[in-house]
């Protein structure tokens, strides 16, 4: 029998797997120390309702499908889940966070997707000392102003994938671009992000326009747009809505007549329903469907037999959670208590990711090459690499 999801359920929730090994040959190689450890209660707030919720149900599937290939153990440990719906809701994130933080007493926060929400999250766990992992928000600052020891990403900065875009767009010689964009964290720094890069190549911003999020209005601003004729859009959309914007671009007649370059996420989990609309844009990011190595295969086809669906850039992101806090229990025999040294080995990682191995920058955040994607089918086909080993500033973290 195929495995099926390995924990659907609800909160909290410790897991029970066949174990690979024989009960005994098992026992052998568990501590006595370890035997005697609680489960590690890791707290998952991510989205479940709204435009980013096949988002935060991929991260959550990459992140147990990890802690499933390791017989339901992270270093040793057993793991319960808390699940918190953040709802992409900043206005209601310390609250939700807090569930996770002093009701649940969690050992560790797992989220989230939003850049809003998780600017949050990282105030409430730098507060609380509370073990911090991102496997998706790219708010700058959680890595750069509101950089802590305690705080972890194993996503992007919103400004890497931007960046990548700006030296794509540049180096194919668009001189005048326009961008689009929700007017939030994410798109307002994904936007600086492009522009640095394509400045740099000489190109020039000629407007910037935006709408609130999650908006889908697009129409209003595919008008400017066709008014002003730029050489090249750059475009930050995400989830359920980018779809919409492919297919609003397309309608409005817009794909024939000006290049699309995108943060890729405007591509990633979203083909299918923009259908032909989406085919053939270009887009960059730390991940790409059909990166041809041992690695990305074996998780492809891992997260396909378990969840019946292919895996995308989120779900990467939380099995490289998952891979992290392995890699920090790990170093401690599972030993939670010992956070400083289990920060230390995780600060040291290598992560053998999906998308190729990565490291950590000094704030914490991974240092990785940014793909060029077009988009073929219901995948997102590499077709180079934009930048190398690209790092992130991390303006103004003070460790
Ligand atoms: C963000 O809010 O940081 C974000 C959301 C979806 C995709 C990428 C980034």
């Amino acid at each position: 029998m195929l495995p099926s999801d390995p924990n659907p359920a609800e909160t909290p929730v410790t897991p029970t797997f066949k174990l690979a090994l024989p009960a005994l040959a098992l026992a052998a190689l568990i501590t006595p120390a370890q035997a005697q450890q609680a489960p590690l209660k890791v707290g998952l707030m991510l989205p479940a309702t709204g435009t980013y919720t096949a988002l935060g149900d991929a991260i959550e599937k990459g992140f147990k499908l990890y802690v499933q290939e390791h017989g339901g153990k992270l270093g040793g440990r057993d793991i319960q889940y808390f699940k918190v719906d953040d709802e992409s809701e900043p206005s209601k994130a310390t609250d939700n966070v807090n569930k996770l933080i002093k009701r649940d007493q969690v050992d560790v926060l797992v989220g989230t997707v939003h850049s809003g929400v998780a600017l949050a999250m990282a105030r409430a766990a730098k507060e609380s000392n509370t073990l911090l992992i991102v496997p998706n928000a790219g708010a700058d600052a959680i890595t750069g102003a509101q950089c802590a020891a305690n705080i972890f990403r194993t996503s992007f900065t919103n400004w890497q994938p931007g960046y990548a875009a700006g030296v794509v767009a540049s180096g194919k010689g668009y001189k005048r671009a326009m961008t689009i964009t929700w007017n939030y964290a994410a798109g307002i720094e994904t936007v600086k992000g492009f522009t640095e890069g394509f400045e740099k190549g000489g190109g020039k911003v000629v407007k910037d326009l935006s709408l609130p999020f999650p908006n889908v209005e697009f129409q209003a601003l595919l008008t400017e747009i066709a008014a002003q004729k730029p050489d090249v859009v750059f475009a930050f959309f995400a989830g359920g809505a980018a779809s919409k914007f492919l297919k609003d671009y397309d309608a409005a007649g817009l794909k024939k007549s000006v290049p699309l370059v995108a943060s890729g996420f405007l591509t990633d989990g979203t083909l299918e329903a923009a259908g032909a609309s989406g085919q053939g844009v270009l887009s960059t990011l730390h991940y790409a469907d059909n990166l041809d190595t041992p690695r990305n295969n074996a998780f492809r086809k891992s997260y396909a037999l378990t969840y019946k669906s292919n895996a995308d850039v989120y779900a990467v992101q939380g099995y490289d959670a998952a891979q992290l806090l392995a890699a920090g229990l790990t170093a401690v025999k599972g030993d939670f208590k010992q956070r400083d040294a289990m920060v230390a080995a995780m600060r040291k990682v290598r992560i053998d990711s999906p998308r190729g191995a990565f490291t950590l920058s000094p704030q914490h955040n991974p240092v990785q090459d940014i793909f060029l994607r077009e988009a073929k089918g219901d995948n997102n086909e590499m077709r180079g690499v934009a930048v190398k080993a690209l790092a992130d500033p991390g303006r103004g973290c003070r460790m």
